[in-house]
């Protein structure tokens, strides 16, 4: 396969600090640490995020915390920081190598005496060991000098909202520095320990206040090399989080930076390889493609399901560092069919958090679960409801979000029915998914207006997929997906009661179900769906068609301030029929099998010109139903800007005065789904797969991995033909639809379709 793994920068910018900050981007999950150089501060938005620790100091904005910055590391030459914000650089790379996950900088100085100084440095946020920071730097000249090399652990935090630590303890210990900071809501523990070591070039070491002056004596073309093992240590999983963290320092040491290293190639070699994406023809799509993937990985929580992936990964303190439906609709298919494993943990972290999602119900008068619109760790709403400020008037706006995005609780419905059906791992019912699935349900029952004339249930006051028009009635998006939660809870109790009757009698005891069932079944079959009208498009809610048609150049040309926002109660699009994003189009892009391919198409074409993009959840969903109804051209042109989102940096920073700046998982997912679940076509249908590809015209040959069922395949799509072939021995035949015909899978033989 022929990859470009390396995604490049040259010269030195200030106004990009902030861009490739995200960009450059590295993490596993437990914490993420922002693409900047070693010797940047708060200004230049230097922060390490960790996953799973949050906290509100008072101000009622609950975020995630920042943990000081290990790397903190600089040169000085005869009195001169050799720095980029301090000297002048002769040449200056930053280079981010995404097949091991590792950042590397190359900076040469040219001081004021004449001589060259080159700083180099590659860091990794390790797979093996996911408490490490792993880094090495090296300096050299082109003559003998003597210089400095000064590295500490950085304590002045870049925060969003205020400060998160009520202390900070320094620590020493067999060599290794360190702070233990306790937050100052829960009083949770957090340590950051590092250890030196000088592995090449002659120096001596002293301290002054916090940081390690090393004197490095250079030899003309001689690196001079010090790795440096920074361990970051949670109470989440560590009982003494100093103690913890020291002894990672230790073994990372002893097992040395070239053989953690070769341990990044492995783990995420691994990686790419259950993806499998190859696409010939098309070297810039592929490697976009795979930097998407890259990116989603990044934060993805392989080792817990206490979190999901945030709405900007584990790139700073944005959108409160919560989780949102983004996780279910958008980054979960990957997973599901990739890396069940880590799919597992992002949906049970919707069953560990059941109980907000009660609470929350109860909190507006309603029975079963309404999951929160920003979830945390704790499972309740971070959404406060002055959310966004005018910024014409400087007063707080009231948003709906956190209380009429009811299509959350269908979403995460949605997500864990196709995480089983995809995985085949109908035992997580047993864990509690059951119950989340029926709660949902119940919720939305609770919810539902019957209006007696029309005989059917309706869902007022909400808000879809598309923020900018609130508090609206009858949502296509909303009032289809609660149909399919009705339907699944109805599939849920089948199927408890066929195949665990001892689990379904308890559980109906347990959670007081046994009349509900009728109530769901009647939801299910007299909710109102709004039906293709004139031209065949499905009205997005009630009166959406008698908004002001405008086009976007119109709209735009109404701005009066940049970053003004758009969406109600008086923003420019609330009376019109720009949406801020895929709402109906996502709808059909999700449930397919529910519209004719003629109402697709007319759909996309009817909401395609009115849809401003103002999220980047949008993009990749345009791309996805145009794939899948045979437009490439248009699913290309779309899947490229979402594929390509954090490579060039074109998205909105801010939301009226909200800064919602940060990679993009959700497009990151939308990516895979596009060209896996769109381009190839596949999805799950009838106890098998269907695939359907419809290939952009570049492309030779797609190749690709799934599992289903427990049993992996790798598929290779061409213009005219698809091979598929199983994986494990093991497995049973699979049954695979492909233009409406069926055919049979089995484990020894590649099954060749033509088409
Ligand atoms: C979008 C939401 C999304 C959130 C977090 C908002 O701008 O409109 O749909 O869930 O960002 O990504």
């Amino acid at each position: 396969m022929c990859v470009d793994w390396c995604i490049r920068e040259e010269g030195v910018d200030e106004k990009k600090i902030e861009f490739l900050g995200n960009k450059m981007c590295i993490g596993n999950g437990y914490f993420g640490y922002r693409g900047t150089l070693e010797e940047y501060g708060k200004d230049q938005l230097a922060a390490c995020t960790v996953s799973e620790i949050f906290d509100d100091n008072g101000n009622g904005w609950r975020e995630p915390v920042n943990v000081p910055n290990g790397l903190y590391t600089w040169a000085e030459y005869a009195g001169e920081k050799l720095t980029v914000l301090d000297a002048q650089a002769e040449s200056h790379v930053q280079e981010l190598y995404i097949d091991t996950g590792t950042h590397r900088r190359e900076t040469v100085f040219a001081a004021g005496d004449g001589s060259r100084i080159k700083v180099e440095s590659e860091r990794f946020a390790s797979l093996s060991d996911l408490h490490m920071l792993v880094m090495r730097c090296q300096v050299s000249a082109d003559r003998d000098l003597e210089l400095r090399v000064c590295t500490g652990i950085d304590d002045d935090i870049w925060n969003i909202n205020g400060n998160h630590f009520a202390e900070t303890e320094i620590q020493e210990k067999d060599g290794v520095d360190g702070i233990v900071c306790r937050t100052i809501q829960d009083g949770r523990s957090v340590a950051v320990a590092a250890k030196i070591c000088i592995t090449a070039g002659a120096s001596v070491t002293d301290k002054k206040q916090d940081v390690t002056v090393i004197h490095a004596s250079l030899k003309k073309d001689v690196p001079f090399v010090m790795e440096k093992y920074t361990a970051i240590c949670k109470e989440t999983d560590c009982q003494d989080v100093w103690e913890s963290a020291v002894c990672c320092c230790m073994e990372s040491a002893e097992r040395g930076f070239e053989f953690l290293k070769e341990e990044q190639r492995r783990l995420w070699g691994e990686r790419y390889r259950r993806l499998g994406i190859e696409i010939k023809g098309d070297e810039e799509a592929q490697q976009a493609v795979l930097y998407s993937a890259y990116l989603l990985y990044s934060s993805a929580p392989a080792h817990t399901d206490r979190v999901a992936i945030p709405a900007r990964g584990l790139s700073g303190q944005v959108y409160k560092g919560a989780m949102f439906w983004d996780t279910e609709i958008y980054m979960l298919p990957m997973f599901a069919f990739c890396d069940p494993a880590i799919a597992r943990n992002l949906v049970m972290y919707r069953v560990r958090n059941l109980e907000g999602a009660r609470e929350k119900a109860a909190e507006y008068g309603y029975r079963g679960a309404f999951y929160p619109w920003e979830s945390q760790e704790n499972g309740k709403d971070g959404c406060t409801l002055y959310n966004l400020t005018d910024i014409f008037t400087g007063r707080k706006i009231r948003t709906y979000f956190r209380d009429k995005q009811i299509h959350i609780s269908a979403d995460v419905a949605y997500g864990l029915w196709k995480y089983m059906e995809v995985t085949g791992d109908k035992e997580i019912l047993l864990e509690g998914a059951a119950e989340v699935i029926l709660e949902c349900a119940r919720f939305f029952y609770s919810y539902a207006y019957y209006k007696k004339d029309k005989e059917r249930f309706e869902f007022l006051d909400v808000t879809g997929a598309d923020e900018y028009h609130e508090r609206v009635n009858n949502d296509a998006y909303t009032n289809y997906m609660i149909r399919l939660t009705a339907k699944a809870a109805l599939d849920v109790l089948d199927l408890l009661k066929r195949a665990y009757p001892d689990r379904y009698e308890e559980l109906m005891a347990e959670i007081d179900y046994r009349d509900e069932e009728e109530h769901i079944r009647d939801l299910y079959e007299n909710i109102y769906l709004p039906e293709p009208g004139a031209g065949l498009v499905i009205e997005q809610f009630d009166g959406y068609l008698k908004g002001e048609d405008l086009s976007l150049e119109e709209l735009y040309s109404r701005i009066i301030k940049p970053n003004e926002y758009l969406g109600s109660p008086t923003g420019l699009t609330v009376n019109t029929q720009i949406i801020k994003q895929a709402d109906v189009v996502l709808l059909m892009s999700l449930l397919g099998d529910a519209f004719t391919e003629k109402v697709k198409e007319k759909n996309w074409e009817y909401y395609e010109p009115r849809t401003e993009h103002g999220s980047s959840l949008s993009t990749c969903i345009y791309a996805l139903l145009a794939a899948q109804v045979g437009k490439t051209e248009w699913a290309y042109k779309y899947l490229m800007k979402a594929a390509k989102i954090d490579l060039t940096g074109d998205y909105k920073l801010y939301l009226g005065d909200l800064y919602i700046g940060g990679t993009h998982p959700a497009a990151n997912g939308g990516t895979w789904m596009v060209v896996v679940q769109g381009f190839a076509g596949l999805d799950v249908k009838d106890g098998g797969i269907r695939i359907d590809p419809h290939l952009p015209d570049k492309w030779e040959e797609l190749k690709f991995c799934f599992g289903y069922a427990g049993s992996r395949y790798r598929a290779a799509v061409r213009r005219r033909e698809i091979e598929i072939r199983c994986e494990s021995p093991e497995s049973a035949e699979l049954k695979v639809t492909c233009r409406g015909k069926e055919y049979l899978c089995t484990p020894d033989e590649s099954l060749k379709i033509t088409y």
